[in-house]
């Protein structure tokens, strides 16, 4: 077993921390207050190849691993989590579909502008009605006798949506197959048919857009289909196992900003004629903290390698996902404790750390449907 990085990686993850720390982070607070995109920054992050981190240079990317995904993503995530929330969701939700079941056009047109940030991507599964429960959506894709698509119905809580030039869009072509009756298209916002709704105003993460989508009478040509249809559902779940992947690392840089913060100010804060990290309820804090931090970091590191290895990733991108947003939480919360007034205080990132850390458990997977997905790989049992 070797836990040292390559150079290619270790140079990518300092891109990366460069930028988070030099653009993003001295404008995250504008953002979080605002809740303006940051086009300008996300521009610079695919500029330096991280919109597409994993898509090959032949189609807009930086050619690298999983693992150098999980680097780039802690550091970004550290500087801001809105921005790391739309850079997963263009390299993992949108980029790694197409790529995993694209053909060549599809690789070729859709990719590349999303991988060198040119263009934003957005993944629609979501329904107003139904979320974990992803099989039982009601958007229809209705096939013609020319082999296009009438697509109707509504899509909610969609990253990037208000933005996204492009779509990954799921729907269902034959309702009576249920999961095997879900089909995935390519759709392009500028077309006919394509409407946004009502923004959602969110807790944290708040540069990150998110709205409703609605389709009425939208055609999404044949070769607009992605991967063959009824293979939807197959191409919705390996896609989230891999956006699980980049979720656990957007926790990670939520939580080590958080600690990092924490350990500076167990040093600098005296109470009792004395540094609170010198008091033995605060080292233990600080000691579970790290605890959590590192075991979250190893196991999203165990699965990025899993990925890059070629074989199922499920199990370990869950435990990944649960592991790592619990412990954001857990950190982001001992922080803002830690830090008193001064963390509930909007004058520190400390209280947006915390509100940015919930999401992580909620997007992509509840820690209830990772709890499911990790039991039911365990026991075999459904
Ligand atoms: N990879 C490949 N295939 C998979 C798979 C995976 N990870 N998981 C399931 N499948 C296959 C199964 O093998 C099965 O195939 P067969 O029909 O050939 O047997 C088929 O898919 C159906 O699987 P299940 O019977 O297990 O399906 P289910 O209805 O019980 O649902 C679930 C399983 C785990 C609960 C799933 O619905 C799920 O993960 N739900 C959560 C959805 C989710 O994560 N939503 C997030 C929205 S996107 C988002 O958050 C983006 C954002 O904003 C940033």
């Amino acid at each position: 077993m070797d836990f040292s990085f390559t150079e290619e990686q270790l140079m990518l993850q300092d891109v990366a921390r460069r930028i988070a720390q030099e653009k993003i982070a001295p404008s995250a607070e504008h953002h979080d207050r605002t809740g303006e995109f940051p086009l300008a920054n996300i521009q610079l992050l695919g500029e330096n190849g991280l919109m597409g981190i994993e898509v090959p240079a032949e189609y807009g990317g930086a050619g690298m691993d999983p693992i150098a995904y999980v680097l780039a993503m802690v550091e970004v995530a550290a500087g801001d989590a809105a921005h790391s929330t739309i850079m997963s969701v263009n390299n993992s939700l949108f980029c790694n579909g197409i790529l995993t079941h694209g053909n060549e056009a599809q690789k070729q047109k859709y990719v590349r502008a999303i991988a060198e940030g040119t263009a934003i991507g957005a993944f629609a599964l979501t329904e107003p009605q139904s979320g974990s429960d992803a099989t039982a959506m009601r958007c229809r894709a209705v096939k013609q006798a020319d082999g296009s698509y009438v697509i109707n119905g509504k899509k909610s809580w969609i990253t990037s949506g208000p933005v996204a030039k492009y779509i990954v869009l799921f729907a269902m072509t034959d309702a009576d197959k249920g999961a095997r009756g879900i089909s995935a298209f390519l759709i392009d916002t500028d077309n006919a048919g394509f409407g946004r709704g009502k923004t959602e105003p969110k807790l944290g993460i708040r540069a990150s857009a998110t709205c409703e989508i609605e389709f009425n009478d939208y055609v999404a040509q044949a070769e607009d289909l992605l991967g063959q249809e009824g293979e939807g559902f197959k191409i919705a779940m390996g896609v989230l196992d891999a956006g699980r992947i980049g979720i656990a690392s957007q926790a990670i840089g939520i939580a080590r900003a958080a600690y990092e913060a924490t350990l500076e100010y167990v040093k600098e804060r005296k109470a009792f004629g004395a540094a609170i990290g010198t008091f033995q309820m605060t080292q233990a804090k600080i000691a579970d903290m790290k605890c959590k931090l590192d075991a979250a970091l190893l196991l999203t590191l165990r699965a990025a390698w899993v990925k890059g290895e070629g074989k199922r990733f499920s199990n370990e991108a869950a435990i990944a996902k649960l592991t790592a947003s619990e412990a954001a939480m857990w950190i982001t919360h001992q922080a803002v404790q830690i830090h008193g007034g001064m963390g509930y205080s909007k004058e520190m990132p400390l209280e947006r750390y915390f509100r940015d850390a919930k999401i992580t458990e909620i997007y992509e997977g509840t820690s209830e449907i990772q709890r499911l997905v990790i039991a039911r790989n365990e026991t075999g049992l459904r």
